[in-house]
């Protein structure tokens, strides 16, 4: 065991416990800070291994041929073991990688092979248990998830409640949570009636530690998140980028707009946060009510390049401008910032925002689209390249296990500051792009200079490059 060895996430609890919309959140929230994590349903893994389910009998504790099935043992191995795993790339991948295994497992005897196949393969196991008996929560759980799941395709609404009532029982006959006795050996966080209380036994590590409080954190009451930038500034007009500018006459009749509009909201408890620069404080003046600034939601720091436009960053900094759209996310500003850091920087907003209920972010382009890839589940490449125009609100509001986008254009014209990601023609057959794949060979940065500036001008062969 090392101290760096990746955890298994084991869940625990009975169906409609919130399980999966508990791996799916947390999936999200560590590949959001950097920490690659794959969630593996076993649900999902026996639909496709077996179509043979019409009934809550599947789950039958005397039903040992489906048993097989759902023990998902097989499973385990096919995901897990290395020597199953033919692509070696993806090995080492996996290796790096947090799971999440989400099924139930409310049997010692299933943790017990969970634990002992985490052993052999190198993972440290953290159990997290979901127990609930509130009955309106279950319900309210089984209509938003479970009738519209592929069990229950083309079943009455009715039946199928029955049904999966029945489905809970026979689990219940076996369930036998996580003792405080037998096992005050094993890591775990129980998460009682969806967060009224916790336990936390052993957490082994610094990444555990970060689950615990993040689950610690999150709530399910529903709300919205507004999501906006700031109005148009006088530096948009021009083209240039950072600085700490005012809005401009057009920016100011959006901060108004923007007034009408959350008042037609009609929320009374409104938390409205802005950043450090003025342009968001004065938009948030509009509004007309209390507003708490944060640093931390600031315009990403373009360094050298602050208060320019990207034509003089092309021409001042050629090899800076040329390496940014190879890897926008990890390419950071001489003397600024990347959109790596600002994930990090933005942590403790997202933190605060899964306390908080309906709140309104008045921010930036670059710190609008890392909250908008946390909320959608969008990847470190997606990221600098999302869609976030002046003048428009994003309404988020959490639905089942994603989120629903209303985009709310306010009608004030402002200009357009979004810059595509660059087309990349050449000869290299791969399935990433030839630019970003060079990303990873550091050590050519030199080479990769000159590469890209021949390459820009007669799109020479990339191989040429490579051998060079
Ligand atoms: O242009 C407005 C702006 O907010 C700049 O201050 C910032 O540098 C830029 O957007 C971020 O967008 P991108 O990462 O696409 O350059």
């Amino acid at each position: 065991e090392f101290t760096n060895s990746p955890t298994l996430i084991v869940m625990v609890g009975l169906p409609a416990r919130g399980k999966t919309y508990i791996s799916k959140k947390l999936t999200r929230y560590l590949n959001w800070i950097g920490v690659s994590t794959k969630a593996f349903n076993v649900g999902e893994y026996r639909r496709e291994a077996t179509r043979s389910y019409n009934s809550y009998e599947f789950f039958s504790p005397d039903n040992t041929e489906a048993m097989e099935i759902r023990n998902g043992h097989s499973w385990l191995h096919d995901h897990f073991n290395p020597s199953n795993i033919r692509d070696y790339v993806h090995y080492q991948i996996n290796l790096d990688c947090l799971q999440v295994f989400d099924a139930t497992n409310t049997t010692p005897e299933r943790r017990q092979v969970i634990l002992s196949f985490a052993k052999d393969n190198g993972y440290k196991v953290f159990f997290v248990e979901s127990i609930c008996d509130d009955p309106e929560i279950i319900a309210e759980n089984i209509k938003q998830v479970k009738l519209t799941s592929p069990d229950y395709t083309d079943c009455d609404k009715e039946e199928a409640l029955v049904d999966f009532l029945k489905r809970i029982e026979c689990y219940q006959q076996t369930y036998i949570p996580l003792d405080d006795d037998t096992d005050r050996n094993l890591s775990y966080i129980k998460i009682f009636n969806v967060g009224s209380r916790y336990l936390v036994n052993k957490v082994q590590d610094h990444i555990q530690s970060r689950i615990v409080y993040y689950l610690m954190n999150i709530h399910v009451t529903p709300r919205s998140i507004y999501l906006c930038r700031h109005g148009e500034s006088e530096l948009n007009l021009l083209g240039r980028i950072g600085g700490d500018p005012g809005l401009s006459h057009r920016g100011t009749k959006f901060a108004s707009a923007l007034g009408d509009y959350m008042r037609d909201q009609s929320i009374s408890d409104l938390k409205v946060w802005t950043s450090h620069m003025k342009r968001t404080i004065q938009t948030a003046e509009f509004l007309g009510v209390q507003y708490e600034q944060w640093k931390a939601l600031n315009e990403i720091d373009a360094g050298v390049c602050e208060e320019m436009t990207y034509e003089e960053i092309q021409e001042h900094f050629p090899e800076e401008f040329a390496l940014r759209d190879q890897d926008k996310y990890r390419y950071r500003y001489p003397k600024g910032e990347s959109y790596e850091d600002l994930v990090h920087r933005l942590e403790p907003v997202i933190m605060e925002l899964e306390r908080q209920e309906n709140v309104l972010v008045i921010c930036h382009q670059a710190a609008m689209r890392c909250l908008l890839a946390y909320f959608l589940n969008k990847s470190d490449d997606e990221l600098p390249y999302l869609k976030c125009p002046l003048h428009t609100v994003l309404k988020l509001t959490p639905i089942a296990y994603g989120c629903k986008v209303e985009s709310v254009f306010l009608n004030i014209e402002a200009v357009n500051t979004h810059r595509d990601r660059p087309e990349v023609s050449c000869s290299f057959t791969c399935n990433k792009s030839p630019i970003r794949e060079l990303t990873y060979m550091k050590s050519l940065r030199p080479c990769l200079m000159t590469f890209l500036l021949i390459s820009c001008s007669c799109m020479k062969p990339i191989e040429t490059a490579i051998v060079a």
